[in-house]
């Protein structure tokens, strides 16, 4: 295994223990490190913790390779599982939450009446634990992201702005927002894009490899634990020239087209990515999340005007675990637009502004 991977660049390291001593002691801070680590070796590196040994990987060049061919977890299960589950996300299921066309049906009824026979039975604990990994995976990613996109809302007025102009457009100012005005808002889908591209909540994947796989460049031996790196992917100056400089239009379709397609990957690429995502051609379609935070966002900002205290987006001062989140907190703040809903708020109670 050590020849295998001896090719694979890493930091300094000591005999037995590997590289893992920045890792031990009191003021453990995991998440500087391992972004040390990531700018340190853009592409590749690895870490010896004595006999482990983990490779970060952040070039598109080696996802491709390794990203399909990683599922990892009990696989019979996942694969009757992710069968299943997939088509509770189909278009038409997901319009009828919204459009109240055909009956509604919960999440779990819906589930229930799938599996309830032949060859899909579940049984009710492969139920619940469903049930929990989508409430789990669903609610605290939708709702983080969303409140990046309030933090580049209030870093950005100018676009703030034009997607307020957008909402009218589409929306209009008294009526609700529909499943048929949300592939219209395309400049709010271009700057929540872009939003997850400097803010993506999952920070690190993490496979376990179980063959050795060839990289080409270098192999990585059966038995490593491959960490893939999604805020370095997406910062990447190969692929996003002055990468913190917040543009929507790097996602106009045009620009897209140029890029890696595995240069963006905020819900993961392969068999194993995100269940509420799919790839097509060199466009990522982002089916029940991205209507679920264009929901929100349209329904938002044609009432309210948000701000945040930071400078820029690389004020905000990231802590990158399992979940992308900043370390001081969500700082933004959100103000009724109209001098009338300001008013009709205070008469009722409300505050016109809050943090
Ligand atoms: C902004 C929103 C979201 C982001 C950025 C996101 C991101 C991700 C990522 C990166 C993964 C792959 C994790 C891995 O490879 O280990 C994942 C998996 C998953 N996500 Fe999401 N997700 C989002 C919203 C949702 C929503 C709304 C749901 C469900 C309603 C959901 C359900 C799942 C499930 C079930 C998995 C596991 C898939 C499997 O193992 O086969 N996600 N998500």
């Amino acid at each position: 295994m050590y020849q295998c991977a001896s090719k694979i660049p890493r930091p300094f390291s000591l005999p037995l223990i590997g590289s893992a001593l920045p890792f031990m002691g009191k003021s453990l801070d995991t998440s500087s490190i391992i972004t040390t680590l990531f700018r340190t070796y853009p592409g590749i590196f690895k870490v010896w913790f004595g006999p482990k040994l983990m490779v970060g990987v952040s070039d598109p060049k080696y996802l491709e390779i390794l990203l399909p061919n990683c599922i990892e977890g009990i696989l019979d299960v996942w694969k009757r599982h992710r069968k299943i589950l997939t088509p509770t996300f189909n278009q038409k299921i997901l319009n009828s939450f919204t459009l109240g066309t055909f009956r509604k049906k919960a999440f779990l009824d819906y589930l229930i009446e799938i599996t309830s026979e032949g060859s899909s039975k579940f049984t009710d604990q492969e139920l619940t634990d469903e049930v929990t990994t989508f409430i789990i995976a669903g609610s605290d990613t939708t709702a983080t992201t969303n409140s990046f996109v309030f933090i580049t809302l209030g870093l950005h007025q100018d676009m703030q702005q034009k997607i307020h102009e957008e909402v009218m457009e589409v929306v209009g100012p008294s009526r609700q927002v529909e499943p048929a005005d949300l592939p219209h808002l395309k400049y709010m889908e271009m700057f929540i894009k872009e939003t997850l591209r400097i803010f993506p909540v999952a920070t690190l994947i993490l496979r376990d490899i179980d063959v050795d796989v060839d990289l080409g460049d270098y192999v990585i031996p059966a038995g490593t634990t491959a960490m893939f790196g999604m805020p370095w992917i997406h910062t990447d100056e190969r692929h996003w020239p002055d990468p913190y400089k917040f543009d929507p239009d790097r996602f106009l379709p045009e620009e897209v087209s140029k890029r890696d397609r595995l240069a963006y990957i905020p819900f993961s690429y392969g068999p194993r990515n995100c269940i509420v995502t799919n790839i097509e051609f060199k466009t990522i379609r982002m089916k029940y999340a991205m209507m679920a935070m264009k929901t929100l966002l349209s329904t938002i900002i044609s009432k309210y005007r948000i701000s945040t205290s930071y400078k820029n987006v690389k004020d905000v001062n990231l802590k990158c675990n399992m979940i992308t989140r900043p370390r001081d907190g969500f700082k933004f703040a959100v103000e009724l637009r109209s001098p009338s809903d300001r008013q009709q708020s205070r008469e009722m109670g409300g505050r016109a502004f809050m943090m």
